[in-house]
C-alpha cells in the first residue's frame, strides 16, 4: 500500500474516487437516472441490432463512429431546430468520457478549469485526473448565476476552460442563454455547456449558440432522458476544429460495435424514449410541491432531480429515508439532499418516507428556522 502510495502521482495521493453509493434498496434515486425501462419491443430491436453488429465482431468498430455521428447530428438537429452536421459531433463512451477527452486535449497540467459550485463533481474530478487545476467559483445565493457575475469572474480568473451546466447537478437551476453569451465573451478559453438534463427543460438548447463561436462545446447524453444509461453513450456538439482536437487523444477503437449499434437503434426510437420525460417531469413537479408543502426548501428544477433541504444534519436525514427503504443523494452541500424523480410509487414511497422521517424528527429549532432532522 505504502509502495504504491509512493509511486502514485503526488497529486492524486489521499483523494478518493466518484461514489455514488450502489446499494441494493426497493427504491434507488441517487443518480438520476430515468426510471422507466425500455418496452419489450424496444428490446428486442436492440437484441437484433445487436445481434447484427455481432456478426462483424471479428473487426474493430468504425473507429469514427460515422453513422452514428450523423444521426446524433440528427436528432440533435431536430430537437434544438439547430442545423447540427455528422462533423460537428463527436461521440464516446458516455458524457464522462467526452468530458475526459475535452480535458486532455485542452487542459492538463499548467492549465485551469473554473466551474460554478456546487456543480456535477465529475467536472471536478476529471479536472484531477488530467492535472489540470480546478478553479471552483461559488453560486449566487440561490444556486443562480447572472451573467455580469459570471463573466466578471471569468475575467478574473482567466481559465483555459469554463465549465457551465444547465439545467446544473446537483441544483436542478438551469442558465438563461445570455449568461453563456457573457461567459463565452469574457474569455479566450474553451466554453463547456453540460446539458445532459436539457430534454428535462422547456428552455432552449445551447447549441443554438453553436453559430459563430468555436470555442463553445455543448456536451449531451443519452443516460438520462433517453433512458439508456448502462449503454453508455455520450457525445458533444461544436465546431468540427473541437472534434478534430479530441481525436488525438481518443484511444483508437473506444466505442465498442454493440455501442454504436444499440445507440442507432435507440436513436431510431427516440420519440418512444423520450416518451417517458414528460411522465418524470410530472413526478419532478410533484416533489417540489409536496416537499415544499411538508415547510422544506426545493430549489426550483429544470432537470430529472429536485435539491431539497435545509437538515440541521443531512447526512442523518439521508441515513433516515435510507432506514426506510430509499436511497437519495448526500451530496456534499450542507444542508441539502437530492433525489430524483422515480416512478409514481417511488415517488410516492419517498415522500412517505421523508413525511415519517420529518414527524419523527425534533421539532424545528425556533432560532434558526432549520429542521433537525
Ligand atoms: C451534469 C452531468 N453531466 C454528465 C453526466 C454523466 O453522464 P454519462 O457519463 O452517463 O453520460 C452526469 C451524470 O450524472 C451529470 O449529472
Amino acid at each position: 500500500m505504502e509502495e504504491i502510495d509512493r509511486l502514485l502521482r503526488a497529486d492524486l495521493r489521499g483523494a478518493t474516487p466518484y461514489g455514488a453509493p450502489q446499494v441494493d434498496v426497493p427504491v434507488r434515486l441517487n443518480t438520476n437516472e430515468n426510471p422507466h425501462p425500455p418496452s419489450a419491443e424496444l428490446v428486442a430491436e436492440l437484441a437484433g441490432a445487436v445481434g447484427e453488429a455481432a456478426r462483424a465482431m471479428n473487426r474493430y468498430p468504425d473507429r469514427e463512429a460515422e453513422a452514428l455521428r450523423s444521426d446524433l447530428a440528427g436528432y440533435l438537429s431536430r430537437v434544438t431546430g439547430q442545423v447540427v452536421t455528422g462533423d460537428m459531433v463527436w461521440a464516446a463512451n458516455g458524457s464522462n468520457e467526452v468530458l475526459q477527452q475535452l480535458l486532455q486535449a485542452f487542459g492538463g497540467p499548467g492549465r485551469t478549469a473554473l466551474g460554478f459550485v456546487p456543480t456535477y463533481s465529475m467536472h471536478q474530478l476529471i479536472a484531477r485526473g488530467t492535472g489540470t487545476e480546478w478553479l471552483p467559483v461559488p453560486r449566487l445565493d440561490d444556486f443562480r448565476l447572472e451573467p455580469e457575475q459570471a463573466a466578471l469572474v471569468v475575467r478574473e480568473h482567466a481559465p483555459d476552460i469554463v465549465f457551465l451546466c444547465s439545467p446544473n447537478n446537483p441544483t436542478g437551476t438551469a442558465l438563461g442563454l445570455e449568461v453563456v453569451e457573457a461567459v463565452y465573451a469574457a474569455t479566450g478559453g474553451l466554453v463547456v455547456v453540460d446539458e445532459a438534463y436539457a430534454e428535462f427543460s422547456a428552455r432552449p438548447s445551447v447549441v443554438g449558440l453553436l453559430p459563430g463561436r468555436p470555442r463553445l462545446v455543448v456536451t449531451r447524453t443519452m443516460s438520462k432522458a433517453f433512458a439508456f444509461a448502462a449503454a453508455r453513450l455520450g457525445y458533444l456538439a461544436a465546431d468540427p476544429a473541437v472534434v478534430s482536437a479530441v481525436q488525438l487523444v481518443r484511444l483508437p477503437y473506444h466505442l465498442s460495435v454493440l455501442t454504436q449499434a444499440a445507440a442507432r437503434a435507440a436513436l431510431g426510437r427516440a420519440d418512444e424514449l423520450l416518451g417517458s420525460v414528460a411522465a418524470v417531469v410530472g413526478q419532478r413537479d410533484r416533489l417540489v410541491h409536496e416537499i415544499r408543502a411538508m415547510g422544506l426548501e426545493v430549489v426550483d428544477s429544470d432537470a430529472n432531480f429536485v435539491l431539497f433541504g435545509e437538515f440541521g444534519d443531512q447526512h442523518a436525514t439521508w441515513q433516515g429515508l435510507l432506514d426506510r427503504g430509499v436511497l437519495v443523494r448526500d451530496v456534499g452541500v450542507p444542508g441539502w439532499l437530492r433525489v430524483t424523480a422515480g416512478t409514481e410509487d417511488e415517488t410516492t414511497a419517498f415522500l412517505e418516507a421523508l413525511r415519517a422521517g420529518l414527524a419523527d424528527a425534533a421539532p424545528p429549532d425556533p432560532d434558526d428556522g432549520r429542521m433537525s432532522a
